[in-house]
């Protein structure tokens, strides 16, 4: 496996995911605007949540008789977040979009819970280095903490997996965040100011339940088109390239501060790279020879959890 370090800075300005979006520097109310939307669709997914589930419902999907009580805490401060940063940005704070989310059950629930916890704190992550504000940045500390403390609950307490990653976490630009978040937005009011963002075809991985050195197949979805609402405008310095079956294809792997690769087979298939823990993002990139850029970014992002049994070298992730 060959491992770009991120924190190489040449590559990290060129990085599309991993390094927060240097084309177009965003200033911190952008930022914040992004954070806000983040957080509303939180909101919107834990409230729905516990309105679709009671206690029953979770105790006969196999869960603890807290577990529907800890998602009552959890869904209080994602309401106390939206809040905070709606008092922050004033008049120029979005309002919440529409949403739908693939919740058909408990498991469903926790399933999506941790991918929004853990994508919602590589958000933060990634956004600390973009925002000016030193305040500004102590409080998106704040919050980064405890969706890193959710994430963690979710995955441990009740998904009997690992508390964490390894010794790094993965810092997302907002573009990769917004390939994540979009599948589960419909539309945003006309109104709200336009997130800078640009819009990636979806990743699929089957089957979905996958670890190291498994093989996947691979498929990309069309472009999400956002175009009768605000959601956003196209970042226009990006310009993502074709699947035109020319290859060669690669799925990059961004896992704390480094990103590997893997080839893509002729048939769409490839292996996951030994070595990768906990949750770990992949996208469909163009080339292996530098970290993925806009140029070599063909997906939004996948999100991976490899399980990390108790007795793993968990030294690097
Ligand atoms: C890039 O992928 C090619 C196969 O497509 C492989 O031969 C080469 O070793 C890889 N390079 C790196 C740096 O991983
Ligand atoms: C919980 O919801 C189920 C349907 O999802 C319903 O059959 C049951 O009566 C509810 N239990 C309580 C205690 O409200
Ligand atoms: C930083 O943000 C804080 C809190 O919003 C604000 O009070 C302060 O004026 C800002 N500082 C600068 C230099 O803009
Ligand atoms: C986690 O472990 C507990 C206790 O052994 C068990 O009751 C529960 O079903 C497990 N949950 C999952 C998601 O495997
Ligand atoms: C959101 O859904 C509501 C209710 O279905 C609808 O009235 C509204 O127009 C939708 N908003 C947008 C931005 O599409
Ligand atoms: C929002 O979308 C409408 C219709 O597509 C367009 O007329 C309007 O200019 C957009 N507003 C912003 C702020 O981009
Ligand atoms: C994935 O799920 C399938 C079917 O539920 C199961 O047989 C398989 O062991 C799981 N694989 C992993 C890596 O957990
Ligand atoms: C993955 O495969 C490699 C090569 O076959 C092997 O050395 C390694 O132990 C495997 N890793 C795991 C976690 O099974
Ligand atoms: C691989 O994926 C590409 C792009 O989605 C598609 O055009 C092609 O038919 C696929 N190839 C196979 C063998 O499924």
């Amino acid at each position: 496996m060959f491992t770009f370090s991120l924190l190489l800075a040449a590559f990290a300005t060129r990085c599309a995911f991993a390094a927060p979006n240097l084309v177009k520097r965003l200033t911190d109310t952008q930022v914040l605007q992004f954070a806000l939307n983040l957080e509303y669709l939180e909101s919107t997914f834990y409230s729905r949540g516990l309105s679709q589930f009671n206690e029953t419902d979770f105790e006969n999907a196999g869960f603890d008789s807290s577990v529907r009580e800890r998602f009552v805490q959890i869904s209080e401060h994602e309401a106390i977040h939206v809040k905070l940063l709606q008092s922050v940005l004033g008049s120029d704070a979005p309002e919440p979009c529409n949403y739908t989310f693939p919740v058909t059950d408990p498991v469903s629930f926790v399933t999506i819970s941790f991918a929004l916890e853990s994508a919602g704190e590589s958000a933060y992550l990634g956004a600390l280095s973009v925002l000016q504000n030193k305040t500004t940045v102590t409080t998106a500390g704040t919050i980064l903490a405890v969706e890193a403390r959710q994430a963690s609950y979710v995955s441990s307490s009740i998904l009997n997996s690992t508390a964490w990653n390894g010794p790094f976490d993965t810092p997302l630009s907002t573009s990769a965040v917004f390939s994540l978040a979009s599948q589960f937005i419909d539309a945003c009011p006309s109104t709200n100011p336009s997130l800078i963002v640009t819009p990636l075809p979806i990743l699929s991985l089957s089957p979905t339940n996958v670890t190291v050195n498994d093989t996947v197949s691979v498929s990309v979805s069309t472009k999400q088109d956002f175009s009768p609402s605000n959601i956003t405008i196209v970042d226009d310095t990006f310009i993502a390239p074709t699947t035109d079956g020319s290859g060669p294809f690669y799925l990059a792997f961004f896992h704390g501060s480094q990103v590997s690769f893997a080839p893509l087979n002729a048939d769409n298939s490839t292996t996951i790279p030994d070595g990768l823990a906990g949750v770990v993002y992949t996208a469909l990139v163009s080339s292996n020879a530098t970290a993925p850029s806009p140029d070599t970014t063909l997906s939004g992002l996948y999100v991976l959890n490899i399980p990390v049994p108790p007795s793993a070298d968990n030294s690097s992730n």
